[in-house]
């Protein structure tokens, strides 16, 4: 074999290692810093086919142009080769953050846990709305009281027997402390007489809001409950306001089938006081254990203010006339619900809660 021949067969034998070579490494780089690398190596300066070509003066003249050219298409394959392996990387990348973005709707959701109106803010919502369409202003008062708001100015004097039918948290050991957590929202009504000034025009006002009492729980009691309180006072207010305004409240609540009754009752800040009941909406007035079968289901306590009330807060009861009312909201709740246990109304089992979504 001659020396021409053997150095042929040398370099040929160069490029197509390199070839494989190459294809081995072009296959396993995947980021831009190592095709960089790769280049170098191959193509640099001081590359491998740089090196090889170098050699091709020692060939014949005819061998170096085979080579030659056989090697110049070496390097733009390896040149492509790698364009297109930077294109492919900068693809995957782009997919990569693409992916990363997009949401996959494929994934099971996660719910959302969206709570529900109490129902007892269902009850109080709902009469407020209709009090204020008629004209009503709110004021809730405090859930800390005196004595003299909570009692004394309401005809409720120390000693008075009425004082035992609220069986009061009072804030201090002293009885005759002043302080105490309301025992009902009518203390509303004499901060109203107070304040109020008559020439801006009459007092139509609701107070709705937390009232406690020392009684043990039970399926009808709690020691805290809420009550929602009425009071209209100016010139020439009449018992048919009172009953109307109850009517018409009562007819709203329950519907306009229910009849409305009134008895006499007793409040020390009201004379005369009523209760109004409306028919048994189980039974429709024929009699069932809800109704204790007497066809009616009590509702709430009114009438005319006292004019002790009116005194009290120096207010003219020769002058002015206005009536009263309140009516407890857990009661409403748990008659218009069908709610058996008052207790439901303040565990907040969610169980019991969601039941009324969509309530209002
Ligand atoms: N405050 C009374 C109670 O808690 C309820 C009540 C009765 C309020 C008659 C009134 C009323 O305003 O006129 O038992």
């Amino acid at each position: 074999m001659g020396e021409f021949n053997k150095k042929t067969m040398d370099i040929e034998k160069k490029l197509i290692e390199l070839q494989e070579k190459f294809q081995q490494k072009i296959t396993s780089v995947n980021s831009k810093d190592d095709i960089n690398k790769v280049k170098v190596e191959f193509l640099g300066k001081k590359g491998e086919l740089t090196q090889i070509l170098k050699q091709l003066g020692t060939l014949s003249v005819n061998k170096r142009k085979e080579i030659g050219k056989q090697a110049n298409q070496i390097r733009d394959h390896f040149t492509e080769q790698l364009d297109l392996k930077i294109n492919d990387i900068k693809r995957a990348l782009i997919e990569e953050k693409i992916n990363e973005e997009t949401i996959d709707v494929t994934l099971p959701g996660h719910e959302n846990m969206i709570g529900t109106k109490h129902v007892l803010n269902i009850v109080i919502d709902d009469l407020v709305d209709f009090y204020r369409s008629m004209g009503y202003t709110i004021d809730d008062g405090t859930e800390i009281e005196d004595d003299k708001h909570n009692f004394e100015m309401l005809n409720i004097p120390k000693g008075h027997p009425a004082r035992d039918m609220q069986d009061t948290f009072f804030l201090t050991n002293d009885r005759d402390d002043d302080f105490l957590l309301r025992s009902q929202t009518s203390p509303n009504q004499a901060h109203a007489l107070e304040t109020h000034d008559f020439s801006k025009g009459p007092i139509r006002m609701i107070s709705h809001g937390r009232v406690f009492r020392r009684d043990n729980d039970d399926v009808t009691h709690s020691h805290q409950f809420y009550q929602m309180e009425g009071f209209v006072v100016d010139k020439n207010i009449t018992m048919s306001d009172l009953l109307g305004t109850l009517s018409v409240t009562l007819k709203y609540f329950f519907g306009e089938d229910r009849e409305v009754r009134f008895r006499p009752s007793y409040f020390p800040f009201t004379e005369p006081s009523v209760e109004a009941d409306v028919n048994c909406f189980f039974c429709n007035g024929s009699g069932c254990s809800i109704c204790k079968y007497t066809g009616w289901i009590e509702i709430l306590g009114s009438g005319m203010t006292h004019p002790n009330v009116f005194k009290a807060a120096g207010v003219d009861p020769t002058v002015y006339s206005g009536f009263a009312f309140g009516m407890g909201m857990d009661r409403l709740a748990m008659l218009k619900y069908g709610i058996e246990d008052i207790r439901d109304l303040y565990t907040n089992d969610v169980r019991f809660l969601e039941q009324f979504e969509g309530e209002s």
